[in-house]
């Protein structure tokens, strides 16, 4: 209560109750009002109000501008397709040395390695001077190495070997053994003559020579040239290999 009203009425009081007046409370002051109190002190603070009412709605917020900051790399992903073949690379380097294999087949030397050959002459009429005697009759011949049409053997196989002739005469002979090549005249390696008069002989000659690859080898008559190729008369020329080049 405030000073002044604690005053007003103690002065109230005194005027309203007759008999209280005799209280020295109202005696002292009569009807001259006191000097006003001094204030109070101030009350303590009131009780919160009520809530107010919801306000509006604000405006839509602004986007964000700014970016945040970067985030942490991923996972790596999973590996790719496989890609197109390469180029081929450089060769590689030799190889080891195998193992020997096994023997094989026996070989063909001694086969190809055959070379002999005899003809005999079924032509009546001499042979001519100075041109290769052709023995026609072919009884042997390995490999083919003796041509008939012309009288020839011709060395498919080179190495040593035997040329020898037996001829029905019937007069003066001369033969000459002759080697060379292609159609070349050829060269003399040796001759032998018989010299008959008027009767059948059988001459003979042979040479062991060394024959080098297609080199080739005839008989040939000089003037004397009576050789005969008559049924039971016959004249033959013979060759083969003895052993062939190492
Ligand atoms: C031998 O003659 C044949 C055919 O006639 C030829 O192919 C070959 O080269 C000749 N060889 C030699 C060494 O003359």
């Amino acid at each position: 209560m405030l000073p002044q009203m604690w005053t007003l009425w103690a002065t109230l009081i005194c005027l309203a109750g007759g008999q209280l007046a005799s209280a020295t409370l109202c005696r002292t002051y009569g009807t001259i009002p006191g000097i006003p109190g001094i204030p109070g002190q101030p009350g303590s603070d009131g009780r919160d109000g009520e809530n107010g009412p919801k306000g509006e709605q604000g405006p839509p917020g602004q986007g964000g501008a700014e970016r945040g900051e970067m985030g942490d790399p991923g996972m790596p992903g999973p590996p790719g397709k496989v890609g197109p073949a390469g180029p081929p690379g450089p060769p590689g380097m030799p190889g080891m040395v195998g193992m020997p294999g096994p023997m094989g087949e026996p070989g063909d030397y001694k086969v190809t390695s055959k070379s002999a050959f005899s003809a005999a002459r079924s032509i009546s009429s001499y042979p001519r001077r100075e041109q290769p005697v052709r023995f026609d009759r072919v009884l042997a011949n390995a490999n083919g190495h003796y041509e008939s049409r012309y009288g020839r053997f011709t060395c498919r196989l080179p190495g040593t070997y035997f040329f020898t002739y037996h001829v029905t005469s019937r007069g003066n002979l001369c033969l000459s053994l002759k080697k060379g090549r292609g159609s070349s005249r050829g060269d003399r390696v040796v001759t032998f003559c018989d010299f008959v008069h008027g009767s059948f002989q059988v001459t003979t000659g042979g040479v062991v020579l060394q024959m080098a690859m297609n080199e080739s080898v005839w008989l040939e008559p000089t003037e004397k040239n009576s050789l005969v190729g008559l049924e039971g008369s016959d004249s033959i020329f013979s060759g083969f290999l003895i052993f062939p080049e190492a």
